[in-house]
Parts: structure tokens; C-alpha cells; sequence
């Protein structure tokens, strides 16, 4: 299984740089014809397409919501959109998207917000802080309140426009031994996915974060590059970390959520009636991912426990307390990476103290 997903690995790999340096070029092309102000009415009655890139598998809580947007944003514009959704890196890995969105080679993404620090936003990050949401309706009323919007306007002028945050639960950290206290982080290297607060948070515990794309992780853990990582049950079980990890700790210690963004250029031009049909689909998949995020993931997470390849380890509330404190200088740090703002308007939303 192992070197036939390698090779799969490196044959879509080869096949994603070939195509997103094409795709690229043409993206230029695009971009200028745009700035031209060529009307998308103009454009015969070819369906407007919108290309919605994404990392993980299809049958995953972004997955799902992803095919929701397309059926939803299909049927309400009557199939003047088309969407086109790639899952799995199959175009771009994570970096590469954001620079595909920028110019144009892509419309939609729904990158993690531990992401955005590429794009110029890194006060995204407040969202990683450790054991900031006591549970997912906590997070779903912070996404959708104050907080959310003042995310979205930092990305205004970066060309930039999000349209909603998706949920993908509580992220569990993994290694080849168990993950108890804060102790055994000492000296392991973890993956993380981009963002600086995971980075301080997992120095604090002892352990060494590094950033690699979301498709190199499984051949990371395999080969020994890093020795562990974090990841929702969703992912751990699509991805088959779980197979190549022999211990995962739940502390639900961090958690990971979605925002999904559009190229402003290209969803200003759009007509303002489709524009509002899309934003109603978009609606309508927000919820639909929302709700069902809990569930995928507690399905994931008694798939990987039946598979027998990993031990699961729960914490208990004193374990999970040992971790807390110890991460909790990541608040602290915070200040000089996403600045006070955003920690006021998260305490001020949680009642709760971030700064
Ligand atoms: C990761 O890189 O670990 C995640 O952001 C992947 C994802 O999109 O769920």
C-alpha cells in the first residue's frame, strides 16, 4: 500500500507542477483581459466557471461542503455557473493555491486559517490559539459574529474576499509513542501546517514544529521526517496518518476551521443576480458543512480506532490541564504575531481572557 501511494503521490505531484505552471500563464492571460473590463456577458453563453481548489479528500467535512456549494450554486443559477472542484491537492498544494487564487488560475479556496500568514493576514492565526473554544458551537458563534467579520475585512486589501468559515473540529496530536504529558514532546519533530501560534504552542510542550504542505505529510511520517503531527480525526483517517502514527492524544488542544475566500476581482464582476444566487449557496453549504463537522469526525475518529493501526488516547481533564498550562505563553506571545486587536475582540466575544 505504502509505495503504491507513494508513487501515486509523486506521479500527481509531477502532474500538479506541470498543469499549475500552464494554468498560471493562463491565469495571466485571464487577469489581463479582465483589467481589459471585458464583461462576463460578453462571453457568449459559455458557463462562468469557477474552479474551487482544494487539499482534502473529497469525503472530508471541506469536501463535502465543497460538493454542496457546486450542487447548490449550479441549481440556483440555473447552470450559468459551473463549479469545478478539485480536492486533494490534486492542482496545487497549499501554498500553491494561494498564489493560483491571487492570479486568477483559481476562483474559490478554503484553505485553514493557520494559513493566511501568505496572503498578508496573519492575525487569522487568534483562531489556533490553544484551548481557545470549548466546543464547536463556541467556535461557529465566533466565526459568524464580530470577530469573523474583522478577519474578512483584513483581507480587503489584499484583493481578497472571504465569504464564510467552514468547521473541521478539534485537531489530535500523534506521534510513534504516547503523547501523555507534556514531557514526551520533548525533542519530537512535528508538523504543522503554517501557522506561527502552532509553532510557539508546540515549542512551549518541548517539541520541534516544522511547516510542510498538507500532501507531504503522510511521506513525512513514513520516512521519519517528521516524527508526529496534528490533524482532525477526518483527516487522519482520509489521509492515513493514522497508519503510520502508533499513538494519538485528543485534548482537543486546538481546533480547525475553514475560511473560504474568493478573488475579489473576479466575484465583483460577477452579475450581481448570480452573485446573490451564489451567495445563497454558499449560505446553505455553510451550515450544511457546519453541521455535519461534529459528526464526520467522531465517525473518523471510531474508523481509526476500529482499524486496530493506532492507540487512542483520550486525555483526562488533569492531563488535558498539564497541557494547557504550559501552552498558555502562546496568549502572551500572540501580541507580537497577530497584534492586540484581534485577542481584545476574541476576549470580548468569549468573555473569556486572550491578552
Ligand atoms: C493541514 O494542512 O493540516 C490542514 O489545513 C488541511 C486541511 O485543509 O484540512
Amino acid at each position: 500500500m505504502s509505495t503504491t501511494k507513494a508513487a501515486d503521490r509523486a506521479a500527481r505531484a509531477a502532474t500538479r507542477h506541470a498543469g499549475a505552471r500552464v494554468q498560471l500563464v493562463f491565469a495571466g492571460a485571464f487577469a489581463a483581459l479582465l483589467a481589459l473590463g471585458l464583461p462576463f456577458a460578453a462571453q457568449a453563453q459559455q458557463p462562468i466557471v469557477i474552479k474551487f481548489s482544494h487539499v482534502t479528500t473529497s469525503d472530508t467535512p471541506k469536501g463535502k461542503g465543497a460538493e454542496k456549494f457546486k450542487e447548490l450554486a449550479e441549481k440556483y443559477t440555473g447552470g450559468k455557473v459551473k463549479v469545478e472542484v478539485y480536492p486533494n491537492s490534486q492542482l496545487y498544494n497549499d501554498k500553491e493555491e494561494i498564489e493560483a487564487l491571487q492570479l486568477g488560475a483559481v476562483q474559490m479556496l478554503a484553505p485553514s486559517t493557520a494559513k493566511f500568514a501568505p496572503l498578508g493576514a496573519k492575525e487569522f492565526e487568534a483562531l489556533d490559539l490553544p484551548f481557545l473554544f470549548a466546543n464547536d458551537d463556541e467556535y461557529t458563534r465566533i466565526s459568524k459574529g464580530p470577530v469573523g467579520q474583522w478577519l474578512f475585512q483584513k483581507l480587503v486589501p489584499k484583493g481578497i474576499t472571504g465569504l464564510a468559515f467552514w468547521d473541521n473540529g478539534f485537531h489530535m496530536v500523534s506521534a510513534n509513542r504516547p503523547l501523555i504529558a507534556p514531557a514526551d514532546f520533548q525533542g519530537l519533530k512535528f508538523r504543522i501546517s503554517g501557522s506561527k501560534i502552532a509553532d510557539q504552542y508546540f515549542r512551549l510542550m518541548g517539541g520541534l514544529p516544522q511547516i510542510l504542505a498538507f500532501s507531504e505529510v503522510y511521506q513525512a511520517l513514513q520516512t521519519g521526517v517528521v516524527d508526529g503531527c496534528e490533524n482532525t480525526p477526518s483527516n487522519y483517517l482520509t489521509q492515513k496518518f493514522y497508519e503510520v502514527q502508533k499513538h494519538v492524544s485528543a485534548a482537543n488542544h486546538a481546533h480547525l476551521q475553514y475560511a473560504v475566500i474568493v478573488n475579489t476581482k473576479f466575484w465583483t464582476g460577477l452579475p450581481a443576480d448570480i452573485r446573490g444566487q451564489l451567495d445563497q449557496a454558499m449560505n446553505e453549504a455553510t451550515d450544511y458543512t457546519n453541521s455535519i463537522a461534529r459528526k464526520e469526525n467522531e465517525d473518523a475518529m471510531a474508523a481509526i480506532e476500529g482499524s486496530g493501526k493506532t492507540t487512542i488516547h483520550v486525555l483526562t481533564e488533569p492531563q488535558r490541564q498539564a497541557w494547557k498550562t504550559k501552552m498558555m505563553p502562546a496568549y502572551d506571545w500572540a501580541k507580537g504575531r497577530v497584534g492586540k486587536e484581534v485577542l481584545d475582540l476574541l476576549s470580548k466575544a468569549m468573555d473569556t481572557k486572550t491578552n
